[in-house]
């Protein structure tokens, strides 16, 4: 059911309308009001998914109810010869208008018009909700001092629309702090799209960023859009940007300078507000002037951001433990304090992507209740910088299966189908696999 409020104070009106109604069995639940009074006093009362007001009435007119600022698509119905008052209603949030005519055809484009609204309000509920999704995620843990200088730099950034340079070892967060840009700034609506530099084939990073027109190359048998254009009102996130051929430095650079872009054997230049973070886990000062332009590279830079390596915050290990082992079991799981030590004494090369992996794999393998991450740390000594386990310590697949079926069933109170709905498995299967392995 459409739950609808109808304004208006035409009887005949009324009447047609509950007629509409009733004669194409129309889902929808309505109430009318002949007044802007008793328009607002439903409104504040009752949740509509859609009002649809004549724009003269007695006590007033449709902008009073535009006014309230609702969070409810709203139809303007305006007599013939009001087209302008109807574009102003638009321009003031209404989403669509009707013009009445002397038969009140209107009302027969009134269903399309309403579905029209209400469609459009899911999408764009859904696209909140995602974003929403998507900013929940982003959760940046530490409170060191050296967290605290990268925060205050992220929360700058996120308030300005300069470009910004992220550096920092492998794992140190860097992803997230360009993801943190985008979801506290302005352009948090827009779309945020992310690129690996290094990713791309060097002869396919143009045609990818700038998009092309038709017959751009041989093989450009359509015009398409490049990412810079797909990230349009939101945020491209340029991943290893030293890896960037410096060709395509110079376009770049122009696409920050002129804020415009030119596809590929395009002729006309567009006008592009998409926000730009790069970022970078070598010296790219070191590469000044060889293989990266220093005039791009001042011009990405106006805003530095470093993410400090763990080992130089290794104070925030209890914390992010905590956060990981949370997410992971869904439970609160505090380590013992012999375990935080010696996780506090290694180096962590691959700085918080590392930790987090390592307390997977001992959720995974925990058999009794203590998990005990430390064990799995190559040595557990502050000297060693790899982490590559002993060959012995590799458990066989089968095994990791098993104590992973054996987890999951835990956590799921032993239920069966929502262990494997959660696996991502067939029912048979697992009750196939949990016939295979006897007892847990
Ligand atoms: N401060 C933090 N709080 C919570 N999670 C973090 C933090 N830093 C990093 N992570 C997590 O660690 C993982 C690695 O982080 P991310 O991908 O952002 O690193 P990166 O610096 O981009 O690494 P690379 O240089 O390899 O691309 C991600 O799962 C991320 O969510
Ligand atoms: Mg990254």
């Amino acid at each position: 059911m459409i739950r609808c409020l109808f304004v208006e104070d035409d009887y005949v009106d009324q009447l047609a309308f509950k007629r509409l109604v009733l004669a194409e069995r129309l889902p929808w639940a309505y109430e009318m009001a002949d007044t802007i009074y008793g328009a607002k006093a439903f409104l504040k009362k009752e949740s509509f998914d859609v009002v649809v007001t004549d724009f003269h009435l007695p006590d007033g007119n449709a902008f009073d109810i535009l006014e309230m600022g609702l969070d409810v698509p709203i139809i303007i119905v305006t007599g013939a010869g009001s087209e302008q008052v109807a574009v102003d209603a638009m321009k003031a949030g209404a989403n669509d208008y009707l013009i009445k005519d002397s038969d009140r055809n209107y009302l027969k484009i009134l269903p399309l018009t309403l579905n029209k609204a209400i469609k459009g309000r899911i999408i764009e509920d859904r696209i909140k909700a995602q974003s929403a999704r998507d900013s929940a995620r982003v959760v940046i843990i530490g409170d060191s001092a050296a967290m605290q200088d990268a925060n205050k730099l992220i929360n700058l950034a996120a308030a300005s629309d300069a470009p910004v340079l992220i550096t920092g070892e492998t794992g140190t967060g860097k992803n997230l702090a360009a993801k943190a840009i985008h979801y506290k700034g302005a352009l948090r609506r827009g779309p945020f799209i992310a690129i690996n530099c290094a990713a791309l084939p060097e002869n396919m990073i143009e045609a990818e960023l700038f998009g092309y027109e038709r017959g751009a190359f041989t093989s450009a048998v359509a015009t398409k859009r490049g990412l810079f254009e797909m990230a349009e009102g939101g945020t491209i996130y340029l991943d290893e940007i030293g890896e960037m051929p410096l060709h395509l430095q110079a376009k770049l650079l122009s696409v920050i300078e002129d804020k415009s872009l030119r596809r590929l054997g395009g002729v006309i230049s567009r006008d592009l507000e998409t926000r730009i973070v790069a970022s970078t886990n070598i010296d790219l000062e070191k590469a000044l002037g060889s293989s990266f332009r220093k005039d791009l590279y001042y011009r990405l830079s106006v805003i530095r951001i470093h993410m400090p390596p763990l080992k130089e915050r290794l104070g925030d290990i209890p914390e992010l433990c905590r956060f990981f082992l949370n997410g992971l079991t869904g439970h609160n799981i505090t380590l013992s304090e012999s375990e935080l030590t010696r996780l506090m004494d290694y180096q962590w090369p691959g700085n918080v992507r590392e930790l987090r992996n390592i307390l997977e794999r001992a959720v995974m393998l925990q058999d009794g209740s203590e998990v005990r991450p430390s064990e799995l740390i190559n040595g557990s000594g502050s000297h060693n910088t790899v982490n590559v386990p002993h060959e012995e310590s590799i458990v066989t697949l089968e095994e990791m299966e098993k104590r992973h079926i054996k987890m999951a069933l835990k956590r799921c109170s032993g239920n069966v189908t929502r262990t494997a709905a959660a696996l991502g498995m067939s029912l048979a299967t697992l009750k196939r696999r949990i016939k295979e392995y006897g007892s847990f």
